[in-house]
This record gives C-alpha cells, sequence and structure tokens, in this order.
C-alpha cells in the first residue's frame, strides 16, 4: 500500500465538513488504496465541538484513515499537505448574495494563503469551497505565490451536479446519463449554467441534450435561473446552506483532479483564467476543463452562441468587480 498523504479540511467543525470527512475517509476521493492523514483547522471556540467530530472518526473505524490532526493553528494544518479544501468561513443568510460575504471572509483567505505558502507540498491541490468562492481563491493564490497559480481552484461542482441533475429530469434519464453540462464565471447568480454541449447517453450512443429536448426556452430561463437560484432555494427551504450536496461536489472535484476526467467528458472548476473564451485575465472563472496527470486544462474551440458570449462577459464582469473589491478590503484592514 502507498505512503498516506495529508489532507487539510478547514472548518472541519461545520456543516459541510461533517459530510465531507467521511467521504474523504472511506476512500471516494483519493482512493481505496491510498491512506491519509487529516488535519482539521476550525477557530478555537470550535475545539470542543471539533474534538466530537474526531471520536465519530475515530468511531467509524475506517481503514484508510491512519491519523487525525485537530487544530486551531494554520500552521500545524497546513504543514505538508497534498491537498487542501477550504471550506471555514461563514455561510449566507436569507436575503443575502454571496458577495456579500466578502468582508466576512476574504481575510481568512489571505492568511491561509500566507500559511499554505510556508507549510505546504509545493504541488498541493487547494480547493476553495467557502463563499465567495472565486474571489476567495484568487486571494488565496496571490498570497500564497511560491506555489504555482494552478494549483488553486474554486468550487462550481455544485452548480454542475445541479445543472446535470435538472438536464436529466427534463429529459427523463437517470442522472449519471448526462455529461458536458458547462458552468462559466462566479459561482454567484450570474454564473451560467450552458447545456449548449451536454450529452444524452441512450444506450450507449450519444446525442445533444438541446435537440433531444427541443425546448430552447426552457433552456435559456427556467434551467439557468434555477440552477443560479438552487443555493437561494436551499437557504429558503433549510434555514441553513447546502452541505451534503455541497460535500459531495467537494468530493467529485478533488478526485477528478487527482484521478482524471474520462475521454471526450469534461467537468467544471473555477480556475486561473488565461483570458479564455473572452473571460477577464487572472480572476478565477469556472471553465470547462479535461484532467490528466493531475493537470487541468480549459477545453478550447467550443462553438459559442451571442446569448452564451453575453452570459459569460457578464459573469466576468461581477468577478473583475469582487476582486477589486476584495483588495479593498485587504488594503483598508492591514
Ligand atoms: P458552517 O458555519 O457550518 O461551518 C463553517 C466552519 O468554518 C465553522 O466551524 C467555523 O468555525 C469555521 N471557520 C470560520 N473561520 C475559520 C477559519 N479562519 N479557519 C478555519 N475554520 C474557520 O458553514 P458550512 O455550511 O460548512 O459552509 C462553509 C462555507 O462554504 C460557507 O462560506 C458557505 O457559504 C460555503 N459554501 C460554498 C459552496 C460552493 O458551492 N462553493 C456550497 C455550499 C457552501
Ligand atoms: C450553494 O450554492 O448552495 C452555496 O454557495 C451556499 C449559498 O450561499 O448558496
Amino acid at each position: 500500500m502507498a505512503e498516506p498523504i495529508k489532507v487539510v479540511v478547514t472548518g472541519a467543525a461545520g456543516q459541510i465538513a461533517y459530510s465531507l470527512l467521511y467521504m474523504i475517509s472511506k476512500g471516494d476521493v483519493f482512493g481505496q488504496d491510498q491512506p491519509l492523514v487529516l488535519h482539521l483547522l476550525d477557530i478555537p471556540p470550535m475545539m470542543g465541538v471539533l474534538e466530537g467530530v474526531v471520536m465519530e472518526l475515530m468511531d467509524c473505524a475506517l481503514p484508510l484513515l491512519r491519523s487525525v490532526v485537530p487544530t486551531a493553528d494554520p500552521e500545524v494544518a497546513f504543514k505538508d499537505v497534498s491537498a487542501a479544501f477550504l471550506v471555514g468561513a461563514m455561510p449566507r443568510k436569507q436575503g443575502m448574495e454571496r458577495r456579500d460575504l466578502l468582508a466576512a471572509n476574504v481575510k481568512i483567505f489571505q492568511v491561509q494563503g500566507e500559511a499554505l505558502d510556508r507549510n505546504a507540498k509545493k504541488d498541493v491541490k487547494v480547493l476553495v469551497v467557502g463563499n465567495p468562492a472565486n474571489t476567495n481563491a484568487m486571494v488565496c493564490s496571490r498570497f500564497a505565490p511560491s506555489i504555482p497559480k494552478e494549483n488553486f481552484s474554486a468550487m462550481t461542482r455544485l452548480d454542475q451536479n445541479r445543472a446535470q441533475a435538472q438536464v436529466a429530469a427534463k429529459v427523463g434519464v437517470p442522472v449519471g446519463d448526462i455529461s458536458n453540462v458547462i458552468i462559466w464565471g462566479n459561482h454567484s447568480s450570474t454564473q451560467y449554467p450552458d447545456a449548449t454541449h451536454a450529452l444524452v447517453n441512450k444506450n450507449g450512443s450519444e446525442t445533444n441534450a438541446a435537440a433531444e429536448v427541443k425546448d430552447d426556452c426552457w433552456f435559456k430561463n427556467v434551467f439557468v435561473e434555477t440552477v443560479q437560484k438552487r443555493g437561494a432555494s436551499v437557504i429558503a427551504a433549510r434555514k441553513m446552506s447546502s452541505a451534503m450536496s455541497a460535500a459531495k461536489a467537494a468530493a467529485d472535484h478533488m478526485k477528478d483532479w487527482f484521478m482524471g476526467t474520462p475521454k471526450g467528458k469534461f467537468v467544471s472548476m473555477g480556475v486561473m483564467s488565461d483570458g479564455s473564451y473572452g473571460a477577464p485575465k487572472d480572476v478565477i472563472f469556472s471553465f470547462p476543463v479535461t484532467i490528466e496527470n493531475c493537470k487541468w486544462k480549459i477545453v478550447q474551440g467550443l462553438e459559442i452562441d451571442d446569448f452564451s458570449q453575453k452570459m459569460i462577459n457578464n459573469t466576468g464582469k461581477e468577478l473583475e468587480e469582487e476582486r477589486t473589491e476584495a483588495f479593498n478590503i485587504i488594503s483598508n484592514k492591514l
């Protein structure tokens, strides 16, 4: 069996982590042959709760989980880690946009970027879940200059999973038969869920989902809005933000980053933009990517119609505004 790798989860005493830690520890992310040492970071007042989580992880009797290190010290948490799930941050409440969390959360990602820079392995893969995830990931990367920019990502996989589920329900097939739905841009209400290139698997042969459904109006309106507002709908119903589905998406994202994507299939990840498809550069923008040998590549050459380009431009503009806002907050707090 391989040597254990160190994996950190921040916000480890919170809602998302409660589902995510089990998925990671039972081998859903790094594989059934990969032993793990889990580093669990939370803030000092949560150390008692975290102790309970550590007890439960022990009581799960999971063979791959070799040890657990609970801590409130980022220097300990990020030491020699190969993968980082940055979940710890304040969630939004009903009536808020995720962007409203910048003031409360952006500083966390500055501090954690600096701690990653000093302590993590240089090939660490970082997934930012805490909102606003794209801008937090951009800030984290800026404060970790010794780690390649390509190693920082933001989670839009939950949006992708939501979009895939909506298309599957519309077509009337199991969700596993839908692929290549894209989320462009920001994990916010300006995101563009795009099913133009989505595929439906019907008895082994693949057809275009839009051609199958023949309802352009549904794709441009109901589908887009349902996915854009799904996070808010869950908050309105649960009085808390999504947790189980967010954990599943985080596990999917990191698994694909480590294990790769199947031939001909792509997934969506917030990654440092190179300006592809007219997106602004140097923001963390969600693109369709393929992954091989733990390296993602933006899918090039997709046909983009006028509607799609307008949506891509709009979400890009929001990310530029958030970037300005984030650096204003950081410089005011220095
Ligand atoms: P939660 O409040 O249940 O848990 C957050 C945890 O983070 C708490 O235990 C808190 O003490 C901890 N924390 C706060 N500051 C910290 C710091 N500096 N270092 C380490 N830990 C810290 O929230 P949750 O439901 O688990 O959500 C966490 C974040 O994930 C929120 O910002 C939420 O909006 C976001 N989220 C993102 C997505 C996505 O798709 N990108 C989906 C769901 C939730
Ligand atoms: C989600 O999409 O469910 C999360 O980002 C939580 C939220 O604030 O909507």
